[in-house]
């Protein structure tokens, strides 16, 4: 049997890596045929030195010649802008894994939807910004989204137990992050180390202080609402610290299915490139007696408010993922430059949400306006009444 072709978007980062040790054990099925990265060009070289792919993409233009002039024999680079889509395009490939940071992954993501190209989704931003253009269009080429996120690689797993029509409701689980008991005035104070101390997984910074103020579930309860078509009120979250069940289906019967296993990102990306065999994997085994108790909480809006922004986007729709998240990545940012506070990031988002004007059924170019909309609109906010820096 011929050898599925692979590219990796953003395979510099903590996801990328990981996709290619998963790879490295794969290789009789797999081929790396493309490799993208944001700015770490040194790493970008090493990789293609070590997988020899027929190209590469650098989305910094300043040091996308420094990566020529380190890349093997018969490898190409594709510069200038626009890299990552032009990567998509240029290779004829079976499977696009979409593992940059961000909105910057949309453009090079709905490109390989619209080339109807199997696409394993780590990169929930776009789904976020653009879910209803997303899976429109993934039902129009016949493209197949298939999660990586841990989250809904379980509730695509659980789903397989019954029809769609049965299901009552999902329940996301989330570790509640390294402020899981914190109180109101600690989170108020809380550092960009502490916040970037997650107890579970190690994972790049901007997901990680996601994680943090529970913006990533608010991400993931968009993600769902989108990926799987539920509504915003069959999509629950629950508090589970172990991090072991990665999250369940609850059908009309009250038969709950979950997906366990330890928390090792190599089981959903393997899986999404696997789909629907199943292989050993480097991943650690679980050991339910080891781990003696499992626990579930019910998660706190009041201090993560974060939660109640995912529902009220996921039920709103429209324009108002794309502002959502671009709001958020902006906050997230200036929090990891000492800018803002840590709740300022919740706060401003919010703030940011509740002065936009929803677009409903939104193109693309209304989506991109949205989010630089978003963007300036977190800006002019600072400037008019600025934050006291906390850190
Ligand atoms: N890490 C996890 O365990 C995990 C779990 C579930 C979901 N996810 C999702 O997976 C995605 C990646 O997360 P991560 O933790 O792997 O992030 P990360 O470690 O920060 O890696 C991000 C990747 O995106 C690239 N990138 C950043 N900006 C770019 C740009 N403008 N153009 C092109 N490439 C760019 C980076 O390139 P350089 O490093 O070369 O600049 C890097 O390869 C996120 O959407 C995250 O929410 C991650």
């Amino acid at each position: 049997m011929s050898k599925q072709q692979v590219i990796i978007l953003g395979s510099t980062g903590s996801i990328g890596e990981s996709a290619l040790s998963v790879l490295s054990e794969l290789a009789d099925s797999f081929d790396v045929v493309g490799l993208a990265g944001g700015t770490q060009w040194q790493k970008l070289a090493q990789q293609a030195r070590y997988w020899n792919p027929k190209y590469v993409a650098l989305a910094d233009t300043s040091h996308q010649q420094s990566l020529k002039a380190q890349l093997p024999d018969g490898c190409q680079l594709i510069d200038g802008i626009d890299t990552l889509t032009r990567l998509v395009e240029s290779v004829d490939c079976d499977c696009v894994i979409s593992a940059v940071v961000g909105a910057a992954g949309l453009p090079a993501t709905l490109r390989a939807v619209e080339l109807g190209r199997k696409v394993a989704l780590a990169n929930k931003e776009p789904l976020v910004i653009a879910g209803e253009l997303l899976m429109s269009t993934a039902e129009r080429t016949g493209a197949k989204i298939l999660p990586i996120d841990s989250e809904h690689s379980a509730v695509f797993q659980a789903l397989q137990a019954g029809l769609q029509e049965d299901v009552e409701r999902i329940v996301l689980t989330a570790s509640g992050g390294p402020f899981r008991d914190a109180t109101e005035s600690e989170l108020e104070n809380a550092t960009v180390k502490d916040a970037l101390n997650h107890p579970t997984w190690s994972m790049g910074p901007k997901i990680t202080i996601d994680s943090a103020t529970m913006m990533n579930k608010a991400l993931e309860i968009i993600e769902a609402r989108w990926l799987f078509g539920f509504e915003s009120d069959q999509i629950d979250v629950v508090i589970h610290p172990e991090s072991i069940l990665h999250s369940m289906v609850e059908f009309c019967d009250g038969s709950v299915i979950a997906q366990m296993g330890t928390p090792d990102m190599r089981t959903p990306i393997q899986y999404a490139l696997t789909y629907p065999r199943r292989f050993p994997c480097p991943a650690s085994r679980l050991s339910l007696t080891d781990l003696g108790q499992l626990t579930f909480l019910e998660p706190d809006t009041q201090r993560f408010p974060s939660l109640r922004l995912g529902h009220r986007v996921a039920t709103e729709g429209g324009s108002t993922g794309a502002v959502f998240n671009a709001a958020n990545e902006v906050c997230n940012d200036l929090f990891r430059k000492g800018s803002i506070g840590f709740c300022d990031i919740v706060r401003l988002t919010e703030e940011v949400l509740g002065a936009h004007d929803r677009v409903d059924h939104p193109k693309l170019d209304e989506l991109i306006d949205a989010d630089g909309w978003a963007r300036r609109e977190v800006e002019s906010m600072l400037a008019t009444s600025p934050i006291k820096k906390v850190n």
